[in-house]
Order: structure tokens, then C-alpha cells, then sequence
């Protein structure tokens, strides 16, 4: 199985940002992940709506929208409309049982839901989530910016986070080819890095840094995955 990269767009430089993404784009992403922050769930602003929709105009690979922000049901839907295909909401913002009820609201667009968890926060925080997110996204850094030192204590995380959850496990935050090794080897099968391919001399060759640690799924679990098998497959191809 071939671990999917995403490159977190809060690296790029956003004077230019149309070269940017279509320089990275080139490089072999799989998809961009989009940073959205209110200054208020974390302490840095970013883009809204209207941004991710310019975006969605230059690009065909999908975008990946991480909601650091206080309410994301209040903003969920006007990123949809701006062309999010993934949505992550912060499990330290919602509570299992409106998160389940957005999940199976937002299914029938074909639009994935995911649920992320803070470096601080544990897995006992997303267990109510967990039968309803199409991913899990495990923050290897605090939110608010790109460019921090990955924090090693996350690994164990999701090492029993893979144990019990057989969809996609994503990571995020300092990942690099030595981070994503050990991610991967825990059993996170996706990931966004931002600093590590935007400022790279050649991103080509970052990517392939972050691929080449990929191992097979079968080493975290024989039961076929089926969003491999499926939908985002094709949204992936
Ligand atoms: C952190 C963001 C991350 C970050 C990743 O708040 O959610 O997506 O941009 O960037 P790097 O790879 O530079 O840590
Ligand atoms: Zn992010």
C-alpha cells in the first residue's frame, strides 16, 4: 500500500501562491492540506472560505481542509461550498454526538469527515467519534504553526490508535523522512507535511523521502481498508 502525502499549504509563500501550489503539485503530491485558523482555537489566523475557493479553481487534487477553529460547525459548510473534499474538526471543539450527526449529514455529498486530536489531548477523547470519522488526523505539534519539532510522544498514540481503528490514520505537524518513518511504523497510513517539501531545494525528492519509509498495510492489520478500496481511491487516481 503507497502512504499518501499531502502538502500543508501554510508553508507556501502566499504572494505567490498560485506558482507554489503549482510547483508542488508538479513534485507528486497526492493532496494539499489546507490550514484554517480563527485566532481564537489556536493563536494565528489564516484563510477562509473565499481563498480555498481560488484555490479549488488551480487544482484538481483534493483538498484536505483542517478546521483549527473554536466552531467548525458554524464554518464547515461554506468550505464544502468553496470545494473542501476533506474536513477535519478538532475533537477538543465538538462533542461526539453532534460530530456523528455532521458525519452522517455530510456522507451523502461524498465529502470525508475527520477528527483530529491535539498532542495533549488522549485517544479516550475521540472513542465516541471513532465509528463515524472516515479518519483519524493524530497532531504531532501543536496547532497554530507550521515550521515546530515534531513531539516523539505521539508515536505510542498512534500505535494504539492503529490497534483500534482499521480507516485512515493521518498525521500532521514536523513531519519529515525521519518523523514519517516512525509514523508509518506506528501505522499512520497519511500525511502533511508543510515545511519539510515547500522550503525543500527539491520537493520531488522530499516526497520520495516521506514515501520510501511506506511499509505494507498487512504489518497493522489484514482486514482489506475500504477507502483504499473505494471512494477515496478514485478520488486519489
Ligand atoms: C499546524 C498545522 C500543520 C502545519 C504543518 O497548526 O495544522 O498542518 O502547517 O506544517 P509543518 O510540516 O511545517 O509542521
Ligand atoms: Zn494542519
Amino acid at each position: 500500500m503507497r502512504v499518501k502525502v499531502g502538502a500543508s499549504i501554510l508553508a507556501a509563500n502566499f504572494s505567490c501562491l498560485d506558482r507554489e501550489l503549482r510547483r508542488i503539485e508538479r513534485a507528486g503530491i497526492d493532496f494539499f492540506h489546507v490550514d484554517i485558523m480563527d485566532g481564537n482555537f489556536v493563536a494565528n489566523i489564516t484563510i477562509g472560505p473565499g481563498v480555498l475557493k481560488d484555490i479549488r479553481k488551480i487544482t484538481k487534487l483534493p483538498l484536505d481542509v483542517h478546521l483549527m477553529v473554536k466552531n467548525p460547525l458554524e464554518w464547515a459548510g461554506r468550505f464544502i461550498a468553496a470545494g473542501a473534499d476533506m474536513l477535519t474538526f478538532h475533537a477538543e471543539t465538538i462533542r461526539p454526538a453532534a460530530f456523528s450527526r455532521y458525519a452522517a449529514q455530510i456522507k451523502k455529498k461524498g465529502i470525508k469527515l475527520g477528527v483530529s486530536l491535539n498532542p495533549g489531548s488522549a485517544l479516550a477523547k475521540i472513542k465516541g467519534m471513532l465509528s463515524s470519522a472516515d479518519f483519524v488526523l493524530v497532531m504531532s505539534v501543536n496547532p497554530g504553526f507550521g515550521g515546530q519539532k515534531f513531539i516523539n510522544s505521539v508515536v505510542p498514540k498512534i500505535k494504539a490508535l492503529r490497534n483500534i481503528y482499521r480507516h485512515d490514520i493521518a498525521v500532521d505537524g514536523g513531519i519529515d523522512a525521519a518523523s514519517a518513518k516512525k509514523v508509518i511504523a506506528a501505522g499512520a497510513n497519511i500525511l502533511a507535511s508543510g515545511t519539510y517539501i515547500f522550503k525543500s531545494s527539491n520537493p520531488r525528492v522530499a516526497i520520495k523521502n516521506i514515501r520510501s519509509n511506506a511499509v505494507p498495510m498487512r504489518v497493522w492489520n489484514s482486514v482489506p481498508n475500504p477507502h483504499w478500496n473505494g471512494s477515496l481511491r478514485e478520488r486519489y487516481a
